[in-house]
């Protein structure tokens, strides 16, 4: 195991879905008072906002949950019930002991997700689609879980969203399988954050499955 703390620089790099078990096994414990409280983390606040305020219900199942950041706005919204699902156990495990989700499912998103089709009436991921992590491939596995007219509310690191192509994936889901598709730009770190990546942002793509 590695002696230094994961960072945000860390995380952007990984490559492998073992590079990604390993690095999130050793954050885990310090995710949310460590990374999130000294960095002013705000994306899954912005994000679960905006699934609510699109009218979004359960249930839902939040994508890349990590520690459980986003399904905890969100129960604290009045949504649920909300099933966690992560590449990491020891991200998921965090996330159990909030006590706000209905079920953790363990699952490298971009093999799929062995739920039920048309399992859930809405789909959130916060900080899940950035750098490193997830691209615009693994969108298909989270139309075969949602319902007809389910609300998406997915963040997308604006940079990445311009390197691998969210804009055409996109498009394409527009021809048919979602609809009222939205971009909106935030900030991921608060006036508190300090680190290198302290001005950031972040799409909030909006859209329903047809
Ligand atoms: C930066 S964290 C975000 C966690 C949480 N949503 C938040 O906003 O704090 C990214 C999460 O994506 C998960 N992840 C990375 N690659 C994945 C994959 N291929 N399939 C499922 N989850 C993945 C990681 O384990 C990690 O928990």
């Amino acid at each position: 195991m590695s002696t230094k703390t994961p960072d945000l620089h860390a995380a952007y790099a990984l490559e492998s879905p073992e590079d990604h078990k390993r690095l999130y096994a050793e954050w885990a414990g310090d995710y949310d008072e460590g990374f999130a409280a000294r960095e002013d983390y705000q994306l899954h606040v912005h994000t679960a906002r905006a699934f609510v305020s699109a009218g979004g219900q359960g249930p839902v199942l939040d994508v890349g949950a990590g520690t459980g950041l986003c399904g905890a706005v969100l129960a604290g919204l009045g949504v649920g019930p909300i099933d966690a699902t992560d590449i990491s156990t020891d991200m998921l495990d965090r996330a159990m002991r909030k006590d706000i989700y209905r079920d953790a499912i363990e699952a490298d998103l971009n093999q799929g997700i062995p739920v039920p089709r048309e399992s859930y009436s809405g789909v959130v991921s916060s900080g899940t689609f950035t750098h490193g992590h997830l691209g615009p491939e693994a969108l298909s596995a989270l139309l075969r879980v949602a319902r007809h007219g389910a609300q998406f509310a997915l963040s997308i690191n604006a940079q990445h969203y311009e390197k691998l192509g969210f804009a055409e994936a996109l498009h394409k889901m527009a021809q048919g399988q979602i609809q009222n598709l939205s971009l909106t730009e935030v900030p991921i770190y608060g006036d508190l954050a300090a680190g290198p990546n302290k001005n950031d942002t972040a799409l909030i793509a909006l859209f329903e499955r047809v």
